[in-house]
C-alpha cells in the first residue's frame, strides 16, 4: 500500500497528474479448511479505505480531495467457493504411523493433475464423505491422488470416517479457482468435466476429456 501510494504521488510530482483511482489488485482468502477466517468483505473494504484515506491525507497534508477511488481485483474470493471438486475412492490403505498412531490413506481419481496446488507449495484443503452419511469413528486420513507421485496430495490431514471405501465420492470444497485453470494432463490423464448445479438441476459446462483430447495435437502423417 505505501509503494503504491508513493507511486501515485511521484506520478503526480513528475506528470502534474493527480491519478483518480488506486487499484489494489486481488489476493483476498478464502476458508479452505475450517481453519481458515477471511475476514468479511464490508470488513476488509472499510479497512482498506481507511488506509487509503489516511495515506492519502498524509501526503497531501489533509487534503480530502486527493484521495482516490479504491477498485479491486478480487478473483478467488469470488469464484474460490462457488466450487468443490468431487472425487471417487479407490483404495484405501491404514498406515500405522508408530507410536500407536495410525494414518489412513485414501486414494482418489484426481490428484495433482485437477488441484497442483497441494503439490506446488502445500497448499491445505478439507473434505468430506459425499455420498453418504456415516456414524463410523472419525480417522486421520491423507487423501492422495492417482499420479504414483509423492507429492500428490489432495488433501495433507483430514478426518473421515473410518468405514470410508472404494465407490465413495470425496468432496473438497474451495476449488474454484487456481484449479481447473492450473490444471494439466499430467501423465496423459483427461481432465474432469465442470458441471454447474444450481435448483436442483446440473448443467454441464465444461466437458470431460477423452483420449481423442489427449491425441488431437498428434500429426498423422509425420
Ligand atoms: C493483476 C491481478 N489482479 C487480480 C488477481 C486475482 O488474485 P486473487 O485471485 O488472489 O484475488 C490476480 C491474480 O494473479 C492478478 O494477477
Amino acid at each position: 500500500m505505501h509503494r503504491l501510494v508513493g507511486l501515485h504521488a511521484r506520478v503526480e510530482a513528475e506528470h502534474g497528474v493527480a491519478m483518480p483511482e488506486i487499484d489494489l489488485g486481488g489476493g483476498y482468502g478464502i476458508a479452505y479448511t475450517s481453519q481458515h477466517t477471511p475476514l468479511p468483505p464490508d470488513v476488509l473494504a472499510d479497512a482498506m479505505a481507511d488506509i487509503v484515506e489516511r495515506e492519502f491525507k498524509a501526503i497531501g497534508d489533509g487534503d480530502n480531495s486527493r484521495v482516490p477511488r479504491v477498485s479491486v481485483e478480487p478473483g478467488r474470493a469470488i469464484v474460490g467457493p462457488s466450487t468443490f471438486t468431487l472425487y471417487e475412492v479407490g483404495t484405501v490403505k491404514r498406515v500405522e504411523l508408530g507410536g500407536g498412531h495410525a494414518r489412513t490413506y485414501v486414494a482418489v481419481d484426481g490428484g495433482m493433475s485437477d488441484n497442483a496446488r497441494p503439490a506446488l507449495y502445500e497448499a491445505d484443503y478439507s473434505c468430506t464423505l459425499a455420498n453418504r452419511r456415516s456414524s463410523a469413528e472419525p480417522v486421520l486420513a491423507r487423501v492422495v491422488g492417482r499420479h504414483c507421485e509423492s507429492g500428490d496430495i489432495v488433501v495433507l490431514d483430514e478426518y473421515l470416517p473410518g468405514d470410508v471405501r472404494p465407490g465413495d465420492l470425496v468432496a473438497v470444497p474451495g476449488t474454484g479457482a487456481y484449479c481447473r485453470s492450473l490444471s494439466s494432463q499430467y501423465n496423459h490423464t483427461p481432465r474432469p468435466p465442470v458441471v454447474a448445479v444450481r435448483g436442483g438441476e446440473s448443467r454441464v459446462i465444461v466437458r470431460r476429456e477423452t483420449i481423442d483430447d489427449l491425441l488431437a495435437l498428434d500429426v498423422a502423417d509425420a
